[in-house]
């Protein structure tokens, strides 16, 4: 059977086979334990480890010394929050906490907020965000209140490719002398991202999104004025330097400084290209679906993989036809009860345009071929609705109430 042309790079990346390449002999030769210096095996893992920090680092312009590794964006997230949280406390038990988010974030914050107001007794906010799925610097600063310690926003939205201008927000918060905290996992290998002369405190990632391999991500701690520290939030045996303790995955951490060091030369090219045919398939689709819409920014001021479109009918309507297609989608069904995507809502689109919503977004080995035939599929799952149903009237359809916030 033919496999699916892969249209979920928002999702995950395929590993690059160079990665794998790269990361083999740590599987096999260099097994060792980076922690154990005292013989050839951990010296060699740790040498290993060091390069891929300095590969890391080069790619987001900051020192290797300010990169923890975990097992994911995920776990940075839920780390930067709750290790914040942590240190707050116990510089200062009784002083209330409070924290920013927006309502367009990647739930591994929002349930991280959900947990620090129901366990932790903290203040939040969830910041509205414009039609586009941006949050603007006068919209952040109508929410800041004396006690605000921490915001947390993401950079390149993962459903929708917004861009928020994070470095604006980051100065404001810098200058307000607040934590800013930025989840860039849509941004690292994609758009440029340097930290040099950045007012980023925290930034978090995860190699499966740039082309290296699942269960590893890079926490970014600022290292100069200020420094910035949390408390851990993995405890065990101390490692690297007690930030996050456990045995390191030296082969993924291996793969993972290979991506960036691949990213850094290729990714112009990279999103120049996958930009270039995001266009070619919206505007291919736009010619046979008149109806088409766009979530989030335009093309040009948008991520240059992704394509959030809002078709003439429901995608579940369609599944079968496109099963040609790897793709995700802007609402599902769990045990019977449709639950449309929050970052629809947070821009206003009701349930019944988050039912019509397909995510595309675009890689490294996407083809102008696969493209084509992409829109070929689409087109003709939609085709026999065209002529059948009555163009879709906006105003018709119920907001969507979010739930979530
Ligand atoms: C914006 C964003 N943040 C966080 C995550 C979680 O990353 P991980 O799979 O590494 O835990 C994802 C992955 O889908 C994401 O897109």
């Amino acid at each position: 059977m033919q496999k699916p042309i892969y249209l979920d790079y928002n999702a995950t990346t395929p590993t690059d086979p160079r990665v794998v390449a790269a990361m083999l002999p740590y599987f096999t030769d260099h097994f060792g334990n980076p922690a154990n210096t005292l013989n050839a095996y951990g010296w060699s893992a740790e040498n290993a480890v060091k390069k891929a920090a300095e590969q890391v680092a080069h790619l987001i312009g900051c020192k290797p010394a300010e990169l923890t590794w975990n097992a994911g964006a995920t776990e940075g997230n839920n780390s930067v929050i709750f290790g914040l949280i942590r240190k707050l406390k116990k510089e200062n038990q009784k002083e209330p906490i409070h924290l920013i988010t927006s309502n367009a974030e990647h739930w591994s914050v929002l349930n991280s907020f959900k947990a620090a107001e129901e366990f932790e007794n903290i203040e939040t906010t969830y910041i509205p965000t414009n039609a586009d799925g941006i949050v603007t610097a006068p919209e952040l600063k109508k929410h800041v209140r004396p006690n605000t310690r921490l915001v947390s926003l993401i950079w390149v939205n993962n459903e929708i490719g917004s861009i928020n201008p994070v470095e604006e927000l980051a100065a404001f918060c810098q200058a307000q002398k607040i934590y800013f905290h930025t989840d860039a996992t849509q941004a690292v290998g994609k758009i440029a991202v340097n930290l040099q002369n950045s007012n980023i405190h925290f930034l978090t990632f995860s190699a499966h999104k740039f082309y290296g391999p699942k269960g590893v991500g890079i926490l970014y701690m600022r290292g100069h004025n200020p420094a910035v520290e949390i408390e851990p939030f993995i405890l065990g045996g101390g490692q690297q330097n007690g930030r996050r303790s456990g045995t390191l995955n030296v082969p993924a951490i291996v793969g993972a400084g290979f991506a960036a060091s691949i990213c850094e030369k290729e990714m112009l090219e990279d999103s120049r290209r996958t930009s270039e045919l995001c266009a070619k398939l919206f505007s291919k689709l736009g010619e046979k679906i008149p109806t088409l819409q766009l979530n989030g920014p335009p093309l040009n001021h948008r991520s240059p993989i992704n394509l959030s479109l809002i078709m003439p009918v429901s995608i579940d309507l369609v599944l079968p036809a496109l099963a040609g297609l790897a793709f995700s989608q802007g609402s599902a069904c769990h045990t019977g009860e449709t639950s449309s995507s929050h970052v629809l809502a947070a821009i206003g689109r009701t349930v019944s345009e988050a039912q019509r919503t397909i995510r595309l977004s675009l890689g490294r080995w996407t083809t102008p071929s696969e493209i084509d035939e992409a829109v070929r599929l689409i087109f003709n799952a939609f085709q026999p609705f065209l002529t059948a149903t009555a163009p879709i009237k906006k105003n018709d359809e119920p907001p969507y109430q979010n739930q979530k916030n």
